[in-house]
């Protein structure tokens, strides 16, 4: 899978590709991240990209004509299966929308600044809009990486056995169970006995028991779905 970002800030989109398991899809050539300064297609030489908004009001927004001309740029180079712009007003991303975007080949993302694109961009290149949850962030960069990451591990062969994703929280509407690791008695908090029982049926049937009592305390609206 190839991810194309478009960024004002391709700085930020470094080091969080750099390491673990983004690392290592990049190193095993599953996962392409490239990121585009979208400032290469400044309308000026003082790489303007922005301006004032009709109407008036505080904050500028990202212009038409260099959006326009780096993404038709990259879309002369491949097909895009998603041009996915990550803005606040998108649709809540999830587990399912990871997983489904996780099938595709080539996904180009845009990420926003100040007060967002100009609103002929959404409509006419856009094919996709996703939001990471309700509250505001500077930027579309942190949350292009939170759908990298999250799309990234899910590549067939990025992860191992013992990391699979089949086990994730959220992969079978169950939040994960917990997890403990030596020693068994720390400060006399013990270890739950059952897990040193060497019972891999009784291990099982208890993970799948905590999984659901989590899921029903904390994330009650998960078990309907
Ligand atoms: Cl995708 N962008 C911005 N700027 N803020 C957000 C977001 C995205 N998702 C949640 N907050």
């Amino acid at each position: 899978m190839r991810i194309d970002i478009i960024t004002v800030l391709p700085e930020l989109l470094k080091s969080p590709f750099e390491h673990s398991m983004m690392k290592r899809a990049q190193a095993k050539g599953l996962l392409e991240v490239h990121t585009h300064n979208l400032r290469k297609w400044a309308i000026n030489n003082q790489g303007q990209v922005d301006d004032y908004q009709y109407g008036g009001g505080a904050g500028m927004v990202m212009m038409c004509e260099p959006l326009t001309n780096a993404i038709e740029e990259l879309t002369k180079g491949r097909n895009y299966d998603e041009i996915i712009y990550l803005t606040p007003d998108g649709e809540k991303f999830n587990q399912k929308i990871a997983n489904s975007l996780s099938l595709k080949e080539n996904i180009m993302m845009v990420c926003g600044h100040y007060k967002g694109i100009d609103e002929r961009i959404r409509q006419h290149f856009v094919t996709r809009e996703i939001s990471i949850g309700d509250y505001v962030l500077s930027g579309g960069e942190l949350a292009a990486a939170v759908l990298t990451d999250a799309i990234g591990r899910l590549l067939p062969g990025v992860l191992n056995d013992e990391t699979s994703a089949l086990f994730d929280s959220f992969q079978d509407n169950l939040l994960a169970p917990p997890v403990y690791t030596r020693p068994a008695d720390f400060r006399g908090w013990k270890v739950p006995d059952i897990l040193l029982s060497g019972d891999p049926k009784k291990i099982d049937d208890w993970r799948h028991d905590e999984a659901v009592k989590r899921t029903q305390e904390r994330r009650p609206g998960m078990l309907d779905e």
